[in-house]
């Protein structure tokens, strides 16, 4: 029998939660909701890969855990903590130091990346970092992950990690009687129009929450006025929208807003082509501004409202941090028993 599908994802608290965090996550976290056991949580730990000012990350991590919860997430039915309270996806990532190899590292383009030229100044945890992407996966031996299009490459690193642990332990998976997949290889779920949202300011680069451009994004805290400013403002080409999907070709601005619109309405490109192709610009933007206003007003304003209440919101993570942390304590002490460590009974 298939292992019972379970679905963990994570976002980090670094502050400008935007559109892409959105369109690429949050939405499909809300939709698992309905068909799946689900596990968000607030990745505070990935958080200080890069340094965090401790007010300010205290108050992202309120706010990150406020739009999974205006977005549709009910933390009731499903787990939303953040990471720190779980002790075991620190220890589960040590394990997992041993097992990745410097040669994986190496790979990830995220890290080269954020690392930028000054590779020798980078902290230790930036690099490790995807190691303890897979333990916060692994460690709930969850079976899907739902993510943005950049996470891809991680998510084959768990895999990798998953396999290579299974592999090296086998012997002593089945000499404590447990099931021969001892991890289960995750699978990444990066589904929508809207996998990768690009900058509003240049369609060839994501739209990211440290982009020093504040116009390159739409951020969920965004006001009405604030969103159609920027819808307004966002680059595009002089030609009129084009019919069908292969005419944005090419067009990666009018790709990005025609992708936006659909994921936000929650049809395919093509449909809105139909809908749209032949039309100029200016029209076209008028209605996105409408409909996002209309899809994201009452997540900011909710947003806002929660993270006012400091203490329910504290009291959320707490609660989903007791829960997570029973499931987390059992794949840890068999992990424990596998790799030969001596554990209290
Ligand atoms: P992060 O803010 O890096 O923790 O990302 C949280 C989630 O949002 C991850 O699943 C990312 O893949 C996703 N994400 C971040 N930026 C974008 C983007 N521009 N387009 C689509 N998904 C994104
Ligand atoms: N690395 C992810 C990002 O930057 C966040 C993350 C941490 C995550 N742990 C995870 C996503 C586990 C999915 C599953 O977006």
């Amino acid at each position: 029998m298939a292992a019972k599908e379970l679905v963990f994802s994570g976002v980090q608290p670094t502050g400008n939660l935007h559109l892409g965090n959105y369109l690429g996550a949050i939405v499909n976290f809300v939709r698992l909701q309905h068909t799946h056991t689900c596990i968000y949580c607030v990745v505070d730990m990935h958080a200080i890969t890069v340094w965090q000012d401790p007010a300010e990350l205290t108050r992202n991590i309120r706010e990150v855990t406020a739009a999974f919860i205006a977005a549709g997430i009910d933390p009731k039915k499903h787990v939303v903590f953040n990471q720190s309270q779980v002790a075991e996806h620190a220890e589960l990532a040590w394990v997992f130091n041993c097992v990745a190899r410097l040669g994986w590292l190496n790979r990830m383009t995220q890290f080269k990346e954020k690392a930028g030229k000054d590779r020798e100044n980078a902290s230790v945890g930036l690099y490790a970092y995807p190691n303890l992407m897979a333990a916060d996966i692994l460690v709930y031996r969850a079976t899907h992950v739902p993510v943005g299009e950049d996470q891809k490459q991680h998510l084959e690193l768990a895999r990798d990690i998953a396999q290579k642990f299974n592999n090296d332990f086998s012997d002593s998976i089945r000499a404590h009687g447990l099931a021969e997949k001892f991890f289960p290889l995750p699978e990444p779920l990066i589904t929508g129009p809207a996998t990768r949202v690009m900058s509003l300011r240049d369609g060839s680069k994501k739209m990211s929450k440290s982009d020093p451009s504040d116009y390159s994004r739409i951020n969920l805290t965004d006001d009405a006025d604030a969103i159609a400013q920027k819808i307004r403002k966002a680059k595009t080409d002089p030609e009129p929208l084009p019919g069908e999907e292969k005419g944005l070709a090419g067009r990666p601005e009018a790709e990005n807003l025609v992708g936006i619109y659909a994921a936000l309405s929650g049809r395919t490109k093509a449909d809105v082509l139909r809908e749209f192709g032949g039309g100029q610009f200016s029209q076209f933007k008028a209605t996105l501004v409408d409909l996002a206003v209309d899809k994201l007003g009452p997540i900011g304003a909710e947003m806002k409202k929660l993270t006012q209440d400091a203490a329910y919101v504290d009291a959320v993570l707490a609660d989903g941090a007791d829960r997570a942390r029973v499931i987390a304590a059992e794949t840890m002490n068999a992990v424990k028993d596998i790799v030969g460590f001596i554990r209290k009974r």
